[in-house]
């Protein structure tokens, strides 16, 4: 499963791309704006630090403006993936971009029906919103669950990209589920590795291994 930080804040992905564990970069408008930088500037920078899918979203409601902005923004890298919403003038530029093999991440889904209709615009992935989904009181895991359902019963190539995640967890069942991607906040990233047992087994191999005096292994 590929791991998309879903971040616009620039030190924070500079922080978490040194191992190679992250695989691309998700934006919304709300991200942008948080961070105060320029979307286009911004999304130049991110594409200098990783080469995988950055996605950058349109602002734009209707089609011809979504294309406009889409073509704007996909100029800036060859990696930049064009966000989309999903409504019907969304998918209409999807199909467009889909035919001119620019890369598309459709995004807001939070139905079965929604993202059947993304795959048949051709998106190249779409963004079904979990955690959003549970803030309403729904079942944001069955929905994952469902689109991969669907999806492979008619070979839909579009991939699943697990979104609005809130918690580990919630990483591991989008994993299990066989999501085709993943996008977290930098500090769900980061509680993926930790865990008490490993932290405590390791004070306690390094207290014996201590206890010798051998020092490193240098
Ligand atoms: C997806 O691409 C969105 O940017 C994001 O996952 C939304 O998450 P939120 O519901 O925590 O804002």
């Amino acid at each position: 499963m590929q791991i998309f930080l879903d971040t616009a804040e620039i030190d924070e992905i500079r922080a978490r791309t040194a191992a190679g564990l992250v695989d691309g970069i998700t934006t919304n408008p709300s991200l942008i704006a948080k961070s105060g930088a320029d979307i286009f500037e911004r999304i130049a920078e991110i594409c200098e630090v990783i080469s995988g899918p950055v996605s950058a979203e349109v602002v734009a409601t209707d089609t011809q403006g979504m294309l406009s902005e889409g073509r704007r923004l996909r100029a800036i890298a060859p990696n930049v993936v064009v966000k989309l919403p999903l409504t019907r003038d969304g998918l209409a530029a999807c199909r467009t971009f889909a035919d001119e093999g620019v890369p598309t991440n459709v995004t807001l889904c939070f139905s079965l029906n929604q993202a059947l209709l993304a795959a048949k615009a051709g998106a190249t992935f779409v963004s079904p919103f979990v955690g959003r989904i549970e803030d309403m009181g729904g079942d944001g895991i069955g929905l994952l669950a469902a689109i991969r359902e669907v999806y492979d019963q008619f070979g839909y190539e579009t991939g699943i990209l697990a979104a609005s995640l809130r918690s580990a967890l919630h990483v591991e069942e989008a994993a299990r589920i066989g999501c085709d991607a993943a996008t977290l906040p930098p500090k769900i990233f980061d509680s993926m590795v930790a865990h008490p047992l490993t932290d405590a087994g390791l004070k306690a191999f390094l207290e014996d291994w201590n206890k010798t005096g051998r020092g490193g292994l240098g």
